[in-house]
């Protein structure tokens, strides 16, 4: 029974990157470099359960990545309020910035998504004025900058929450990865 429930979990995650879910977008959680939690959205780009790993991209320049280079600790939560499901995710997150690690997900990523890595302003820096739209990258082989800015963000996955509201009875489980397997262990709502 919960082998199934883990089976589910990794469908819901691996679904998520093949097309839209509840789970393509989830809540990531850093450790600021002020000692503080921060959390923001990303997109779920790739679930490797083989590995126990999911990524998302983003900007090289960007305060998460500073954060992550300090303490690499991480969590992820996403909720279906159709399924009334909630995954929590643990992990460690290693910033891909070579060129050959970053390229496979580069070259899956559409054209608008690259263009937001042309920015000569890297995030949250302040700026006088808000710039338009981001437009599409004109040479998606040619445009090093937007490369260069681009990274690919991995987290080894450590521990897994599955949570269930459904309305015959909430059910809550997790799963800690040991010696490469994945123990779980049903808990109290
Ligand atoms: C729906 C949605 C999806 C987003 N996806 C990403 C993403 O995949 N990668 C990313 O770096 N930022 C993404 N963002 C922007 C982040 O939430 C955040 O504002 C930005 O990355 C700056 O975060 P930081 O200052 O903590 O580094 C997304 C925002 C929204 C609302």
């Amino acid at each position: 029974m919960i082998a199934s429930v883990h089976q589910e979990l990794w469908q819901n995650l691996g679904a998520a990157t093949r097309s839209r879910s509840p789970f393509t977008t989830m809540q990531l959680a850093t450790i600021g470099t002020d000692g503080a939690p921060k959390v923001r959205t990303v997109v779920l780009r790739q679930v490797d359960e083989a590995r126990s790993t999911v990524s998302f991209v983003t900007d090289l320049r960007s305060p998460k990545v500073a954060e992550i280079r300090r303490d690499p600790r991480v969590s992820l939560v996403g909720y279906d309020p159709q399924g009334g499901i909630q995954i929590r995710l643990e992990g460690r997150a290693v910033i891909l910035a070579q060129p050959e690690d970053k390229k496979p997900i580069w070259d899956r990523c559409r054209s608008h998504t690259l263009a937001l890595f042309q920015t000569p302003d890297a995030p949250g820096t302040e700026i006088a004025s808000p710039r338009g739209a981001g437009g599409t990258l004109e040479h998606r082989e040619g445009n090093e900058q937007a490369f260069r800015n681009f990274c690919v963000v991995e987290v080894e996955l450590q521990r897994l929450e599955w949570l269930d509201l459904s309305p015959e009875g909430h059910q809550r489980c997790f799963f800690r990865r040991t010696a490469g397997s994945w123990v779980g262990t049903w808990i109290a709502p």
